[in-house]
C-alpha cells in the first residue's frame, strides 16, 4: 500500500486553510431562531398582516439593498432595544436575505 507523505497532507491542508472564508460564515439557524424570537410577531401586528414575514416581501418595502438590509436590522435592533449582539444581528440579515430578500451581498 502507498504511504500518503505528510508534504502531501501538508499540501491539502494548506489549500483547505487558503480556501476558507476570511470571514466567519454568518450563522442562519441562529439568524432564523431570533427573527422568530424577537421580530416575528411585532412585525405580524405591526404590518396589519396576518403573517410576520410579510413585511420582508410587501411590494412597499424599503429595503432595496443589501446595505439598506442591515441598515432597518440595526435600526429596528438600537430602536426597539432589542439587545442583539453584531454577530446577531450579521446573522439575522443573512438569513433574511437568504430567505427572502436574495440580494447579492
Ligand atoms: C416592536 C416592533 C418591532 C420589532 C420587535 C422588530 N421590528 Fe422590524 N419593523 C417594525 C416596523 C413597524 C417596521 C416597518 C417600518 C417602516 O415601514 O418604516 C419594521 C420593518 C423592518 C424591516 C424592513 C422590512 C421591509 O422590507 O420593508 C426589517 C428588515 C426589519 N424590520 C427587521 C427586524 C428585525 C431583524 C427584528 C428583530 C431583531 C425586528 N425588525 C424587530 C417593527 C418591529
Amino acid at each position: 500500500m502507498k504511504m500518503i507523505s505528510l508534504q502531501s497532507i501538508a499540501a491539502i491542508l494548506l489549500s483547505a486553510l487558503m480556501s476558507a472564508p476570511a470571514i466567519a460564515a454568518p450563522d442562519l439557524a441562529n439568524g432564523k431562531v431570533i427573527d422568530q424570537q424577537k421580530c416575528y410577531a411585532c412585525h405580524a401586528k405591526k404590518s396589519g398582516f396576518s403573517n410576520g414575514d410579510m413585511i420582508y416581501t410587501r411590494s412597499d418595502g424599503k429595503v432595496k439593498t443589501f446595505a439598506d438590509l442591515k441598515k432597518m436590522v440595526a435600526l429596528c435592533n438600537t430602536e426597539l432595544r432589542l439587545d442583539l449582539f453584531p454577530e446577531d444581528e450579521a446573522d439575522v440579515a443573512a438569513f433574511l436575505n437568504q430567505q427572502f430578500y436574495k440580494f447579492k451581498p
